[in-house]
């Protein structure tokens, strides 16, 4: 199959290098020039773990190139996916379309022959019905079909989920399409990997369905750990305990400082904003979305509490600033409400990520450490923001004699509470009585 991805961010390109693996003719298109320029010299925009070897490989055995020239590379192909941004508008929190759009008229000028046209950007409900309209009006003579497929790819494990994902949702009434479609996806159909074929409404509504509801499993558990706390009783023992039960499932049950990230808090808000519009709101949702902007915040006065009510002029010291481990990603990160508010009450704060640092910078003044043992460096207090694997095995003894006061806020629940107390720590986790 010759396949073209238009847009060439996080989705787009892993997408497109793993179907290039598959043994697809995969074109990359990318509006931004310094991009394809980067691509081509085999720089990698985004930090993903894998990505740089994969289109490497693909590169060199001429499954995969990149290039700013929609026309040419659409005029060749059997199948076009839509893989632009779709981020939040300002002012309403619907999903800002107008990318998708663009692409849709664009490609629909140099569509030759049968052409399959995928939305696999996370689009709202009856967005396919518009983008089928743009085309057909752009080009009344077009022979295509417009298909919705959404990813389900966690940032840090891209590629794993792409080759091994439980399913494949694809919307599409068309059988030509269908076809086509199956013959893309065939090396993961021939594993096992689920084809889940629906109408392209449902197939929309099932990515957003599928976030919102893990958005709330975290936050389920979220509030029970805060319940935890009350009670005497311990978060990571409740997860278990109800994780076992097939019906529940025990992922997405880690509590923590809150969901960030680039899909939950954007698709929870889209969801929520495209249910108030067709009159059937989706409170559940709602609710998620104010605890989880909450549970931020308060995550800051939870230090600020460690510390005995006051933070004034007192060094604290965050480990991990993205949103996830295994990427660069700051997008809603917790780390910065989590900073905003020690800053707001007065504290010094520095903070160190492996791979976050550059991104963070755009987002927040403070002072960025190069390690985790220069964070400690006179820090009154210690917050374990983000789970990096560097960050579990860390010499605790020499963190305590680096630190002022030795108070460890431990937001992930890496530790445990009498491995890192036998160091002389005052250790706050998450979900557990003091
Ligand atoms: C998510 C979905 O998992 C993916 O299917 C979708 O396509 C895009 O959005 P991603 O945002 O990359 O992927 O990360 P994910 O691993 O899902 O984590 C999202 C957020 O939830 C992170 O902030 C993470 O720390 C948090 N989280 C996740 C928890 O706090 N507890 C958990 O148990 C799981």
């Amino acid at each position: 199959m010759r396949i073209v991805m238009v847009g060439s961010g996080y989705v787009g390109l892993v997408s497109g290098a793993c179907f290039a693996d598959f043994g697809h003719d995969v074109v990359c298109v990318d509006k931004a020039a310094e991009k394809i320029a980067a691509l081509n010299n085999g720089i990698m925009p985004i930090y993903e773990p894998g990505l740089d070897a994969l289109v490497a490989s693909n590169r060199s055995a001429g499954r995969l190139s990149f290039t700013t020239e929609l026309g040419p590379a659409v005029e060749a192909a059997d199948v076009v996916f839509i893989a632009v941004g779709t981020p939040s508008r300002r002012g309403d929190g619907h999903a800002d379309l107008s990318y998708v759009y663009a692409a849709a008229a664009e490609i629909a000028q140099s569509i030759k022959g049968f052409t399959v046209v995928v939305t696999k950007s996370t689009v709202p409900v009856g967005t396919g019905d518009e983008v089928e309209r743009i085309i057909r009006e752009t080009n009344p003579e077009a022979d295509f079909a417009v298909v919705s497929n959404p990813e389900f790819l966690r940032e840090g494990a891209a590629i794993d989920d792409f080759k091994r994902p439980d399913r494949i949702v694809v919307g599409v009434t068309d059988d030509r399409a269908r076809g086509v479609m199956t013959e893309v996806y065939r090396p993961l159909y021939l594993n096992q990997s689920p084809l889940v074929f629906t109408g392209r409404r449902t197939s929309e509504l099932i990515k957003y369905a599928a976030n919102a509801f893990l958005a709330m499993k975290i936050t389920f558990i979220n509030e029970i750990a805060d319940l935890c706390e009350r009670v005497g009783a311990d978060v990571q023992d409740v997860s278990r305990g109800i994780g076992l039960d097939g019906r529940i499932g025990s992922k997405f049950l880690h509590a923590g400082p809150g969901y960030g990230g680039s899909c939950f808090p954007k698709d929870t808000l889209a969801l929520v904003k495209t249910a108030q519009d067709h009159d059937s709101p989706v409170r559940l949702i709602e609710t998620t979305i104010a605890i989880n902007d909450n549970r931020k915040r308060a995550m800051g006065r939870r230090v600020i509490a460690a510390l005995g009510g006051d933070v004034r002029g007192k060094k604290i010291g965050i480990l991990g600033l993205t949103f996830k481990p295994n990427t660069d990603d700051m997008r809603d990160s917790p780390a910065i409400a989590i900073v905003q508010t020690l800053k707001d009450a007065g504290a010094i704060v520095s903070g160190y990520d492996p791979e976050g640092i550059d991104n963070a910078r755009q987002m927040m003044d403070i002072a960025f450490a190069s390690g985790p043992y220069q964070v400690a460096e006179g820090a009154a207090a210690l917050v374990l923001v983000t789970e990096w694997n560097q960050f579990r095995a860390l010499d605790l003894p020499r963190l305590k004699s680096l630190m002022v006061t030795p108070v460890f806020v431990d937001l992930r629940n890496v530790y445990r509470a009498s491995e890192v107390e036998a160091h002389g720590f005052d250790y706050h986790a998450i979900g557990k009585a003091d």
